[in-house]
């Protein structure tokens, strides 16, 4: 049984159960706002209202095969919503989920040792007028059900956490399928540097293959870089 905790708000559900360093595999912060939302790479995650989620797992398997957790947690949040909330998402690579062009859901995975905690913010019921201009121009927002999709996808991440190592391939195929980025040119920003390619795939460890200009086919891991499509955001 996961443990669920619950908060009108808190700065974030991951620096706060980061901080619960006696937390069992399974203990669940979801908190309506939060004043220090973080998002990937250093960046702050807005969040005046929503659906704000952390999970923490033990995982004790080498960090190098879990690689494809972050593209997993995708895939259970896209089944959730689908469940919860009819909606169909598309997925960028590497953890976006998007509703149309818009970003509805964000993933950060972060992990310490045998801790791995997993959080999930998305615009549920929020008011695009609380979110700044820059973000509300990328956002989607949906209005559900909190409870039904906080307990969906509670479900969701359970089997996740079952599935693991033993349905790797099939939840990476489904990824693949949901992956917007394919087929379609991508922007590999890497610092400063930016290079041109096409997104040709995911492989089964979450890294998207591009084919660049030379025809030449290489993966990219997500720590390395982030992707940017040639006309904004996706
Ligand atoms: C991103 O899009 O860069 C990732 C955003 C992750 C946001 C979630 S909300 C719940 C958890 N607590 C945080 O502070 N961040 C994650």
């Amino acid at each position: 049984m996961w443990n669920i905790q619950r908060f009108e708000q808190i700065d974030s559900t991951n620096s706060a159960l980061k901080r619960q360093r006696d937390a069992s595999h399974g203990t669940v912060y979801v908190a309506k706002r939060q004043s220090s939302g973080r998002g990937r790479m250093g960046r702050s995650f807005v969040s005046p209202h929503g659906i704000y989620y952390s999970v923490l797992l033990r995982r004790s398997e080498p960090p190098t095969s879990l690689m494809h957790l972050t593209a997993m947690v995708a895939v259970a949040v896209r089944r959730a919503l689908s469940k919860a909330a009819d909606i169909q998402t598309d997925i960028k690579w590497v953890n976006d989920l998007l509703l149309g062009q818009k970003k509805l859901c964000g993933i950060l995975v972060e992990s310490e040792g045998d801790r791995y905690i997993i959080g999930i913010g998305i615009n549920c019921n929020t008011d695009p007028d609380d979110l700044p201009e820059d973000v509300r121009q990328m956002a989607a927002v949906i209005s559900c059900d909190e409870e039904l999709l906080i307990c969906e996808l509670t479900r969701q991440l359970q089997d996740m956490d079952r599935c693991l190592l033993s349905h790797q391939k099939e939840w990476m195929q489904e990824y693949a399928a949901a992956c917007v980025n394919i087929g379609k040119p991508v922007q590999i920003l890497h610092g400063e540097e930016r290079q041109q390619a096409v997104a040709v795939g995911v492989d089964e460890n979450a890294a998207l293959l591009v084919q660049e200009s030379d025809g030449s086919i290489r993966s990219i891991s997500s720590g390395e870089v982030s992707v940017r499509g040639l006309y904004g955001y996706i």
